[in-house]
């Protein structure tokens, strides 16, 4: 099988795959990441992934190519997986790289094939690519366009790729494709992992609507936390108490600066666009809210600040743990903590920002910011202490020993993973989304 596009997704997928026991080619335009690929570094961070591909790459299933040639004619099953960011000055998903895969790649096929989307897509995405791959087709030539969305979380991607929770798999009318997946996912089968058989529209709309709905469980709980800290109650509590039941279910409920990173803004952004074009702008309306909730967490993050630094962000020191958009990843792609600390230092704080992984993005994305080599680096002196990315080498900081390097103990948790008595106990003043402390 070929794995086209080797970001995130890709090659992760790519490298499960030959771990599974496929023969796997991994397809990429940008040459310097199939480089890196081929001597076996993974370009991003990804815990455990490097070990696979290295593996993988030692035994001799999994290769890397730019030439769409060569993989052309290596395998029957293609598996799309570049990216479908959101377009400039649009909520709408760009396309551009899905169609241009199909392009590039259909007009090369000999024979009978399938082509498997992983990529997030408007629902009806799948319909026009078989148009267009049906228009580009060589004569006696059979390309079939089915969708497997791809639910891996960053920092987990090897294990739910090799253990998912469940595999979907949209069909059209009169496939007969299911045997082949049924072939390229036998062990997942094997283990009884449910795999759920549909039509391609469904197939698309689970993956947007697996995304809202996890958006939306975290504007709720950010929701309800704004009213527990004005009314003087406990968002963690309230999420324990809410969360045994398991209708609801404590997960995703995790109060603070809110979600970030590269699916699930765009995802609900692109729904609702999709939503208007089809008519139903209405229906989604309410995914408006979810964003705009989301959003608001950064700011009343950067109120926070200013109401610590006396009304003026003006000059005052603070260090901002955390520039990834989540921990264990070096992923910064609409980071929460990224934004607070751009929001800070353009309103004329001095920032300072420290992350286990995510410095050298977060440095191209934001090259204004100070950013120091250590943890301790970034403490030194500061008047406030903002906790942004709940990494464990901050949650397991010792407040009795952070107290002695910065300037002022104030600290914001605004992932609300600290003990904050022991904080407190510390001599800290401790602020934290969703409690009143
Ligand atoms: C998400 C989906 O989980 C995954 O299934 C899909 O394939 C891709 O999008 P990912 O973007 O890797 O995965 O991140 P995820 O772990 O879902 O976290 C998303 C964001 O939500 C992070 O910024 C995280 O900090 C935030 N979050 C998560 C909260 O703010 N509170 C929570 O309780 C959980």
């Amino acid at each position: 099988m070929t794995v086209i596009g080797t970001g995130y997704l890709g090659a992760t997928h790519a490298a499960c795959m030959a771990e599974l026991g496929h023969e796997v080619r991994g397809v990429d335009v940008d040459e310097a990441k199939i480089e890196r690929l081929r001597s076996g570094d993974v370009p991003f961070y990804e815990p455990g992934l490097e070990e696979i591909l290295r593996r993988n790459l030692d035994n001799g299933r999994l290769r890397f190519s730019t030439d769409y040639r060569e993989v052309a004619q290596f395998a029957h099953v293609h598996f799309l997986a570049v990216g479908t960011p959101q377009q400039r000055g649009s909520y709408a998903a760009d396309l551009t790289y899905v169609r241009s895969v199909i392009s590039d790649l259909v007009p090369l096929l000999e024979g009978s094939h399938l082509i498997l989307g992983k990529s997030t897509v408007p629902v009806g995405t799948a319909a026009e690519l078989q148009d267009l791959a049906d228009l580009l087709a060589k004569e006696n030539t059979k390309v079939e366009i089915a969708w497997n969305p791809e639910f891996l979380r960053e920092s987990h991607g090897v294990e739910d790729t090799i253990t998912p929770d469940r595999i979907v798999l949209g069909l059209r009318a009169g496939s007969e494709a299911e045997e082949t997946v049924r072939e390229v996912y036998a062990s997942q089968l094997e283990a009884n992992t449910p795999f759920i058989v549909t039509d391609r529209q469904t197939a698309e709309l689970v993956k947007v609507a697996a995304n809202s709905f996890l958006a939306t469980k975290i504007s709720f709980i950010n929701a309800v936390a704004e009213l527990c800290e004005i009314s003087g109650a406990d968002v963690k509590a309230l999420a324990d108490a809410i969360g045994y039941d398991d209708r609801i279910g404590r997960k995703f409920l995790g109060a603070g600066l809110g979600f970030g990173g590269g699916c699930l803004p765009k995802d609900i952004r692109a729904f609702m666009a999709r939503a208007g074009e089809l008519g139903a702008d209405q229906a989604l309306s309410f995914l408006r809210e979810v964003d705009t909730i989301n959003m608001r967490q950064r700011d009343r993050v950067v109120q926070f600040a200013r109401e610590e630094s006396g009304g003026n962000l003006l000059g005052t020191r603070i260090t901002v743990l955390g520039a990834a958009f989540k921990p264990n990843s070096d992923d910064v792609r609409d980071s929460p903590a990224l934004n607070v600390a751009g929001q800070l230092s353009l309103g004329g704080a001095a920032v300072s920002v420290y992350d286990p992984q995510a410095m050298a993005n977060a440095r191209r994305e934001f090259p204004t910011l100070v950013y120091t080599d250590t943890v301790e680096g970034a403490l030194e002196g500061a008047e406030l202490v903002i906790l942004a990315t709940e990494w464990k080498i901050f949650r397991e900081l010792d407040p009795e020993r952070v107290a002695g390097l910065v300037a002022k103990p104030v600290i914001i948790d605004a992932r609300n993973v600290l003990d904050a008595r022991a904080w407190q106990d510390a001599g800290w003043r401790v602020r934290a989304l969703g409690r009143s402390l």
